[in-house]
């Protein structure tokens, strides 16, 4: 019975394979201008075309919004010196994420004078400003980028629609006590990708597997068919964020997905959207798994003894309450004695003398929600890597779950060589400093052709 209902959550070569060819007619219907209306995969161009030289020179200021923290930073670049980078993490409360706009970017520009001020910068000097937006925009240039939907935790109100960096930058000004001109926009996937090509410029993939999951790939511009005609004819290549957290909203891969995965669509805050996000990323696994228990609880094959005493005052009963961090705990929890195991479960809900039998149960519904996990997003890397068709190419990965997880990266490893040739060989590296350098190294060369900044 158990097996049964982890079965769900397996997935052959094969259908891999078909999840593959769907999700590459949905990559070329996002690029298609003419198909891209309904395309799940929105394919944004990001307007950057060039990878870090590592001549960039300024000094920089940095917005990371978007992930589980938000963070200020201060870049110092300088022509073959390491960069020096300062940064403090802000906290964004809920209420300031499912609240008004207004709320939203007066709380970011005071975080931002706060740091300025207490870091000592000079406030009569106008800094470059690059903004890691970790959010689908459709990006009329570096400096140009309207929102298409909040995804994740957020949901603030009047925002979907406006140019972000001239709101941002409204905000800044109405203050009158700091100088900071907002160059650039990125997503994190370009900020990871450019972060890693700073050192390798083997670089071609940023991926993010954190609170969400995307990715950006280098692509040809004569194949991205929805760019306005680009009066930079010297470049041949743009990064592309593909908002892959949004494959499946069309139904086209309903035939992978479980009941369980209905049940987080249903209760989330964007039905029927990021359908590919819920299966794969760190703001969900962990609710996988406590529903996937609660199925088991329901049937009596787990927590028989305990539920007898105490079923209505179960943590496990609340939504949210198994945080994917216990997943990197439990999965490396050892096999004889599951003390992690125990003990999580005594945290969360209280559950004394937990039988072997039952960590047991819990530790392969983690893995097995983990591994789906892996192999969906090695699907998704392999589809980009054939498209690249490179020889070899580094593929940039941050975000919490990737980086914490104890098998993450043997999984998607495992599975990827499986799926693409011996011909395009690939590197997972974990970006060092999040996407701050990556953001910095944009925003330079805006600036550097910027004459307020001459
Ligand atoms: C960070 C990046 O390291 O990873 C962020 O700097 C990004 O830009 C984040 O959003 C993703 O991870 P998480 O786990 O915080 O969502
Ligand atoms: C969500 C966002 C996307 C971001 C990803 C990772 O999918 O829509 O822009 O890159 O999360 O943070």
């Amino acid at each position: 019975e158990i097996q049964k209902r982890l079965d769900e959550f397996k997935l052959s070569d094969e259908i891999l394979k078909q999840v593959m060819d769907i999700l590459e007619a949905e990559i070329e219907k996002g690029l298609n201008r003419s198909t891209n209306s309904e395309a799940d995969l929105k394919m944004l161009p990001t307007y950057v075309c060039q990878l870090p030289t590592g001549k960039e020179s300024n000094d920089i200021l940095a917005l990371d919004l978007g992930g589980s923290n938000f963070r200020v930073l201060y870049i110092r670049l300088r022509e073959n010196e390491q960069p020096i980078i300062v940064n403090k993490v802000f906290i964004v409360s809920e209420s300031i994420m499912k609240g008004t706009g207004e709320k939203l970017f007066s709380h970011i520009a005071n975080c931002l004078y706060l740091f300025m001020k207490n870091h000592n910068l000079d406030l009569n000097r106008t800094y470059p400003l690059g903004f890691t937006f970790s959010f689908p925009c459709r990006q009329l240039g570096l400096s140009k980028a309207m929102l298409l939907r909040w995804t994740k935790g957020f949901s603030c109100s009047d925002v979907v629609g406006e140019d972000i960096v001239a709101t941002l930058q409204r905000y800044i000004d109405a203050r009158g006590d700091i100088k900071v001109k907002v160059c650039v926009l990125i997503n994190d996937t370009v900020g990871t990708l450019m972060s890693t090509a700073y050192y390798d410029r083997k670089t071609s993939i940023g991926l993010i597997l954190g609170t969400g999951t995307n990715v950006c790939y280098i692509e040809n511009i004569d194949r991205i068919g929805t760019l306005d005609p680009f009066d930079d004819l010297d470049q041949k290549q743009m990064l592309v964020n593909t908002e892959w957290g949004a494959f499946g909203e069309n139904g086209s891969i309903d035939f992978i997905r479980s009941r369980y995965d209905d049940e987080i669509d249903k209760t989330s805050i964007n039905i029927g959207k990021q359908i590919f996000e819920k299966m794969v990323s760190g703001m969900y696994l962990g609710e996988l798994v406590r529903l996937m228990i609660l199925e088991l609880i329901d049937r009596e094959l787990i927590f028989v003894e305990e539920m007898k005493k105490n079923a209505y005052r179960h943590a496990l009963f609340t939504k949210g309450s198994f945080y994917t961090k216990y997943l990197n705990e439990i999965e490396s929890d050892s096999n004889t004695k599951f003390t992690r195991t125990k003990r999580i479960l005594k945290e969360l809900a209280g559950i004394e003398n937990l039988s072997n039998e039952d960590c047991a149960v819990v530790k392969c519904i983690c893995m097995a929600v983990t591994k789906r996990a892996g192999k969906l997003v090695a699907a998704g890397l392999a589809v980009i890597l054939k498209r690249m068709n490179r020889a070899e190419c580094t593929i940039a990965v941050d975000g919490s779950l990737f980086r914490y997880h104890p098998r993450l990266q043997a999984v998607l490893e495992k599975t990827l060589t499986n799926l693409v040739s011996s011909l395009n060989k690939f590197k997972i590296a974990l970006s060092t400093d999040g996407s701050g350098r990556g953001a910095a190294v944009v925003a330079a060369v805006a600036a550097e052709n910027d004459p307020i900044f001459k």
